[in-house]
């Protein structure tokens, strides 16, 4: 796909018309279109990729990763033992690993049962509230909510999780370090191979503020 800036001012049609395509899929926000192609299988998800990183100029991400299963880009991972989690959850670590340094921070949790323990997160996310992954892992994302926390934020995403339905919020979070920003949220409910929601998927994005 071409680049915008590969688009010399010139008076065709055509290409009037393609620069108009390609503008509208830039302002598609991201975090829709991130949703959608996590929830594709791992074959539709690789397919997607190239587009993905294309259209929203992801520069950190190898568009064509080397063809490796699950298991092998979770082996590779320091400090994470890959059979301390389900296959079905290490199809979403690996897509995950492979956006993980995206603008936008991504979380996997284990079932509202268990208290949505978190399984991974992304560097990203990581780096966005200064917890390391051995530090969240096992942990509800509560941990980063404070005195200045929204109340009603944080009953719509548990409103969201009783009828296993998407939510998106915007809320104070606290870094590890006790500075604080202001996180929008988006909590989606993955369905496992049974059919049941057995995961949560957040995707995370700190908003720009003058007040952190
Ligand atoms: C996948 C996922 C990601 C979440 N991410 C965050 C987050 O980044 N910040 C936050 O304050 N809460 C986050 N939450 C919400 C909390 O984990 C918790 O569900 C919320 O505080 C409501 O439950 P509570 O009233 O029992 O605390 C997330 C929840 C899920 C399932």
């Amino acid at each position: 796909m071409a680049r915008l800036s590969d688009h010399r001012p010139d008076t065709d049609g055509s290409l009037c018309h393609r620069r108009l395509d390609q503008l509208t899929a830039n302002m598609a926000p991201l975090r829709d279109v991130l949703i959608e192609t996590m929830l594709l299988d791992e074959e539709q998800f690789r397919r997607r990729l190239p587009d993905l990183v294309e259209t929203h100029q992801l520069r950190s991400v190898d568009p064509e990763p080397a063809d490796e299963s699950p298991a092998a880009v979770l082996q590779d991972l320091k400090g994470f033992e890959p059979t301390s989690v389900t296959g079905f959850e290490r199809e979403y670590i690996a897509k995950m690993v492979r956006l993980g340094t995206i603008p936008l921070g991504l979380t996997l949790t284990g079932p509202a049962y268990q208290d949505n323990p978190v399984r991974y997160a992304t560097q990203t996310f990581q780096e966005m509230t200064g917890y390391s992954l051995a530090a969240l892992r096992g942990e509800n994302l509560r941990l980063l909510q404070g005195p200045a926390t929204d109340p009603e934020a944080v009953a719509t995403l548990q409103e969201g999780i009783d009828i296993w339905e998407q939510r998106t919020v915007e809320l104070w979070n606290y870094r590890a370090d006790g500075t604080r920003f202001r996180n929008r949220v988006t909590i989606v409910p993955l369905t496992g191979p049974d059919g049941s929601i057995t995961n949560w998927l957040g995707v995370q994005k700190a908003i720009d503020t003058t007040d952190d």
